[in-house]
């Protein structure tokens, strides 16, 4: 079996969690390599949800060994609250959960810092999860940041600890007349956290790559979507990681070499929670329609996602970045009762037309769409299992969206239940 990653193609929240506990079965890895716990991953088993921040989803699988590879950073606090949560639901991760040593670890100025930062941009926020993400990864381009395996040394925690917190201390009181933290209240509280996590520290890059060796294989989770790659996506609207298939490698240490598929998952539709350019956005009245049909409020943050119709120009840019050869399509349940549903094929601007997306700010903002329009089905999808009994409309909805982005559709989703699935044969 072969090591593959599977990815978001859109602004993240496509479904990743329940594809990723359905693909988890035929993998002995499960394997997240960037972002953090901004990432919610839901999987439904039966009458229970669990959301998934850090966690790879695959820990809901009793066998399955789970990693946190270096290219994510870590809140500790996140990472107990998580394993705490899992306990109480009755999943041990205790021998098959294992964290990079070289994983940097967010601490509680960059939640500080993220929060403070926003609060000042006002019109120009970004619209975080305020988790720390995007401080805690400025560190450690910085090369000022604390690593996992700082934590197990004490002498090299507070050296460290002590010269960003008074770093910190001065740019918190200077831009934001904030008090700032105490060394010993931060250091006592990690040390404490230490405890908890210290059995989970590891070297995964040669755990991995033996893996590989040992034909064992890998499954990679994106968290986010495409369009919030901090390279690939809607600039400066986007996440502080490569959350792209490329991230996939540079985040765990494994060769490209040895990953030899991408998976993307798309909505029958599109979201995004947070701020940026979202050129296919519903107008008020359908928005309402279909974020209330999807439940589409953020796993982490619990704010209204905004949605639009399908932008497949969106889409082939992401199969064309991420490399992706086969598609997941889910919440097509979601559409069922639409009479007509949109499909954009391009952009208009300043005269030209442009059929592949751009990340070019301006034109995404100012652009005319395109679009195709066809015609819904009007049918109940969600008890649906194979392709065949799906409403003829609904098979030429993604006929239409197959042909557009020249890349097969492998699975249908239609609930969030793993039994509401559709395996494309
Ligand atoms: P992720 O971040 O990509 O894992 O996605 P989220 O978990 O943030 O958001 C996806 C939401 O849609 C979750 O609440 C899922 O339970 C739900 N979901 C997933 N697939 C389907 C589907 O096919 N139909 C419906 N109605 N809900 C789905
Ligand atoms: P999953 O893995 C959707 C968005 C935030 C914000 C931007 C930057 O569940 O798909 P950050 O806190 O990362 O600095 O915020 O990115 N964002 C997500 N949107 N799904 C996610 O993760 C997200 N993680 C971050 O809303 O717009
Ligand atoms: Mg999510």
């Amino acid at each position: 079996m072969a090591n593959i990653v599977v990815l978001g193609a859109q602004w993240g929240d496509e479904g990743k969690g329940k594809v990723i506990d359905i693909f988890a079965k035929g993998f002995t890895y499960v394997v997240r390599y960037q972002g953090g716990n901004n990432a919610g991953h839901t999987v439904v088993i039966g009458d229970e949800k669990f959301i998934l921040h850090l966690i790879p989803s695959g820990i809901l699988h009793e066998k399955k060994i789970c990693v946190i590879g270096n290219g994510v950073v870590v809140d500790p606090k996140a990472l107990i609250e998580e394993i705490d949560k899992l306990a109480s639901g009755g999943i041990s991760v205790k021998g098959r959960l294992f964290v990079s040593s070289s994983a940097h670890v967010i601490f509680p100025y960059h939640r500080v810092i993220d929060e403070l930062r926003e609060k000042s941009r006002k019109k120009s926020k970004i619209g975080t999860t305020k988790k720390g993400i995007g401080p805690c990864y400025a560190d450690k381009v910085s090369r000022c940041g604390i690593r996992m395996m700082d934590l197990l040394n004490d002498d090299i925690l507070k050296e460290k600890l002590e010269k960003n917190i008074e770093e910190k201390n001065k740019i918190l009181k200077a831009l934001y007349d904030f008090e700032g933290f105490s060394f010993d209240g931060v250091y006592r509280d990690y040390i404490g956290f230490r405890e908890k996590v210290k059995d989970f520290i590891c070297d995964t890059t040669s755990l991995l790559n033996d893996a590989v060796e040992k034909r064992k294989p890998i499954l990679f989770e994106g968290a986010q979507g495409t369009m919030l790659d901090l390279d690939y996506g809607t600039y400066p609207f986007v996440t502080s990681s490569n959350s792209t298939s490329g991230g996939a490698s540079i985040g765990t240490g494994v060769g490209p070499t040895h990953i030899s598929k991408v998976v993307g998952v798309v909505k029958a539709y599109t979201t995004r929670v947070g701020e940026g350019p979202f050129p296919t956005e519903f107008d008020e009245d359908i928005m309402e329609k279909i974020r209330t049909k999807g439940s589409e409020f953020g796993a982490t943050t619990g704010r209204p996602r905004r949605c639009g119709w399908f932008d497949a120009c969106l889409v082939k840019y992401s199969c064309m970045v991420n490399g992706i050869s086969e598609i997941v399509v889910t919440k097509l349940d979601v559409l069922d009762e639409l009479e007509t549903i949109k499909i954009c094929t391009g952009y208009k601007y300043k005269g030209k037309i442009y059929d592949r997306f751009t990340g070019d700010i301006e034109i995404l903002n100012n652009c005319e769409l395109i679009y195709e329009e066809v015609k819904g089905w009007q049918k109940d999808t969600t008890g649906i299992t194979l392709l065949k009994k799906l409403p003829g409309n609904a098979q030429n909805y993604l006929k239409r969206i197959q042909k557009l982005l020249k890349t097969k559709i492998v699975l249908i989703s239609v609930g969030s239940e793993r039994e509401q699935t559709i395996t494309v044969e």
